[in-house]
């Protein structure tokens, strides 16, 4: 594998890699790698000849009262596992490249249509860091395709509208999200719970989603008792709800009782951890 750090010689290998037909694939990632990532990794290697994978930890997505200095950095083991997963280059961007002036003073990005529920409310900064970072990143990198998890869903979401509004020529793709035996969508950040509140109490996000999923199946439409239920089942098994909501998967609106495409989006605390995670169907 490949370790590259500037963007002049990243820039150069893409297009020489380019100049000879082959693809570029394309996963950012912040590191602390698991095998949601690598997942990642695996669909990529389908969709071209050449798999790129970003690791930078982006300040800008990171709030004041956030996690940034005590985001895991494990550049060592990432490296292995890449390689294991046959990446073609690690691109380990440079921070001083990425916001040469620091990140408030660089031009932001923000999708405001999306940017306003969901995880936006406890985390207002968060989705402009991650589409302006993600934008600077397709530029510099300029790939045909691009790799991101569904599970961070909002994210995507976010991320499809911006390369679609502003005519960014990469497709983007969405890989399904990787569990748990238990359930519990694979995450860094499930690295901050204890084992028994890993093992036993996180896992009733996914549990709840399926069941709010089992209910409209079988004819709920009313969305708020959807919520209600949902909210409750999440406390009780120890966990601080912030939000469950039935949406459109392309609007993010509440959806409307008719609606036949629906994602659950769902968020809570647990200790030092926030947990995400949503649910895709169609009724
Ligand atoms: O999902 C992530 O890891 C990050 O938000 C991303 C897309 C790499 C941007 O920093």
């Amino acid at each position: 594998m490949k370790i590259i750090n500037t963007i002049a010689d990243i820039q150069h290998y893409v297009a020489a890699v380019k100049a000879t037909g082959k693809r570029v694939a394309f996963v950012p990632t912040m590191g602390n790698l698991h095998k949601g990532h690598l997942s990642l990794v695996k669909q990529a290697k389908l969709l071209a000849d050449v798999v790129i994978v970003s690791i930078y930890v982006n300040p800008l997505q990171f709030g004041a009262d956030e996690d940034f200095d005590a985001y895991p950095r494990t550049m060592e083991q990432d490296c292995e596992q890449l390689i294991a997963y046959n990446t073609d280059v690690l691109y380990a961007a440079a921070s001083d490249e990425i916001y040469p002036e620091g990140s408030e003073k660089h031009t932001h990005v923000s999708v405001d249509i999306l940017d306003c529920m969901h995880c936006s409310n406890t985390r207002p900064a968060f989705f402009r860091g991650v589409a302006t970072v993600v934008a600077k990143l397709f530029n510099i990198v300029r790939p045909d395709v691009a790799v991101f998890g569904e599970k961070d869903y909002q994210q995507l979401t976010i991320v499809k509208k911006m390369v679609s509004d502003m005519c960014i020529p990469v497709e983007v793709i969405g890989a399904p999200t990787v569990r748990e035996k238990s359930g519990l969508a694979m995450s860094s950040r499930n690295n901050y719970l204890t084992d028994t509140e890993r093992q036993h109490i996180a896992p009733a996000v996914y549990r709840t989603l399926l069941q709010a999923r089992e209910a409209i199946v079988a004819g709920e439409r009313d969305y708020q008792a959807v919520r209600a239920r949902a909210f409750a089942s999440l406390s009780e098994a120890g966990i601080k709800p912030d939000y469950f909501n039935v949406s459109h998967p392309l609007t993010l609106q509440p959806a409307e009782p008719d609606e036949k495409d629906l994602v659950i989006l769902a968020a809570g605390y647990l200790g030092k951890a926030r947990l995400i995670d949503n649910l895709y169907f169609s009724i």
